[in-house]
């Protein structure tokens, strides 16, 4: 499963989205406002209170606590002034986070501009509010050129995998990850919908609202794939890797430029994941756990070798329904300017949820009998 600390890659300079989520994965950071942030503490009617710390405000909203350090921004829980409904504040944590922020902040305007002729906002984050930051709690800046900025959007308090593991019966699991997986390509549609590529999808950029529907955020290495008259972009031939290398494509993860294919690989992956992770019995981790220290490029082979078309299909869709090679094959079948057919992907999901009355593998993966029984096999069939 994801370990919650993959860091995303550099953002590119050209379209401002590009700032670096450099760092160690390990690494513990303070958070950037650590004194007098409110404790979440309950009064006897267990109603969240404010601590007695001194409260911490930045612009009309107060914050509760700091609750996700990503490679470019600080994330809290705030709450506007006289109100306890929770919401999420995000300031940049370095000058290029402020780049990104700033960024984000564009994407997120487009993405809740009233003059869309269907709602974008159902699978994509909402932004609410937005504004500079007070001076007093800057830090050293190196790059004066760029204002530090907050924002704010709504609070995404549901997790997919907690919600799949409520399932009683593994066919129902199934099925809702399936549902899920349906609601994220309507996210990744929507925003495809509007010119963009999120560049970074992974389990650790979706949500869920207490309703349960399934939310993508994260909008910090978003990519405009059109041009202004709605054309696609050329290809750029010397690209970074943008996004995360466990979840990105194989294109991307070499350094590709990417398009709308690249970001349904990152959904592929997240569903798969999804799947494998709701057992809370860990079949093997075809492309997450990828910290190899000195062994790193020799990792990087493995996860490369399962992204490309000769993946065995046995270990890294073992637990998932048959159409799931149906959807991997078609990704395949895609370049980076074609415009995927999201509806066949629904379609395939949607036939998997019919066909999901087999069982899931309950065990934990064990590769010996693995080995063993593809000989039991070889000498059978060959
Ligand atoms: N709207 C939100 N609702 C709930 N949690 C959020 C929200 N936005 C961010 N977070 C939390 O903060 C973390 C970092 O935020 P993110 O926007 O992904 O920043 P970064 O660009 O630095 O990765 C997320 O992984 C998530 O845990
Ligand atoms: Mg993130």
């Amino acid at each position: 499963m994801t370990d919650g600390s993959s860091m995303s890659k550099a953002k590119d300079e050209s379209n401002m989205a590009e700032a670096s989520k450099a760092g160690d994965a390990e690494e513990k950071e303070t958070p950037r406002f650590p004194v007098g942030v409110r404790t979440d503490s309950k009064d006897a009617n267990g109603r969240s209170v404010v601590g007695s710390t001194p409260e911490i405000r930045i612009g009309k909203y107060v914050l509760v606590k700091p609750i996700g350090i990503g490679g470019n921004g600080d994330v809290y829980k705030v709450c506007e002034i006289g109100s306890n409904k929770p919401l999420i504040l995000k300031v940049p944590k370095q000058t290029c986070g402020a780049k990104s922020v700033m960024f984000e902040n564009i994407v997120m305007d487009v993405i809740i501009k009233k003059d869309h002729k269907e709602d974008r906002t159902i699978g994509l984050v909402r932004k609410l509010d937005s504004g500079l930051v007070p001076n007093n709690m800057k830090l050293e800046k190196l790059d004066k050129s760029v204002e530090d900025m907050f924002l704010v959007m709504e609070s995404l308090p549901g997790s997919i995998l907690d919600n799949l593991k409520k399932a009683k019966e593994v066919t129902k699991g199934l099925n809702k990850a399936i549902d899920y997986g349906i609601e994220m390509l309507r996210g990744v549609y929507d925003l495809h919908q509007l010119g963009m590529i999120h560049r970074d999808l992974k389990p650790e950029n979706v949500g869920m609202f207490e309703d349960r529907s399934v939310v993508i955020f994260d909008m910090g290495m978003v990519r405009n794939f059109l041009d202004q008259e709605g054309r696609m972009r050329k290809p750029r031939t010397h690209v970074g890797m943008r996004g995360t290398d466990e979840w990105a494509s194989y294109g991307a993860e070499v350094g590709g430029d990417q398009g709308p294919v690249d970001d349904l690989w990152g959904w592929f992956y997240t569903m798969v994941d999804n799947l494998n992770g709701f057992t809370d019995k860990n079949a093997f981790q075809a492309w997450t756990p990828y910290d190899g220290g000195r062994f790193a490029k020799d990792i990087a082979c493995i996860r490369q070798f399962m992204k490309s078309p000769f993946f065995p299909a046995q270990i890294v869709l073992d637990n998932c329904p048959s159409s799931f090679y149906r959807i991997q094959s078609y990704l395949r079948t895609l370049g980076r300017t074609d415009i995927p057919d999201y509806l066949y992907l629904a379609s395939l999901l949607k036939d998997s949820r019919i066909d999901a009355k087999r069982t899931m593998k309950q065990h934990e993966a064990d590769h010996m009998q693995f080995l063993q029984e593809l000989y039991q096999k070889e000498k059978l069939w060959f």
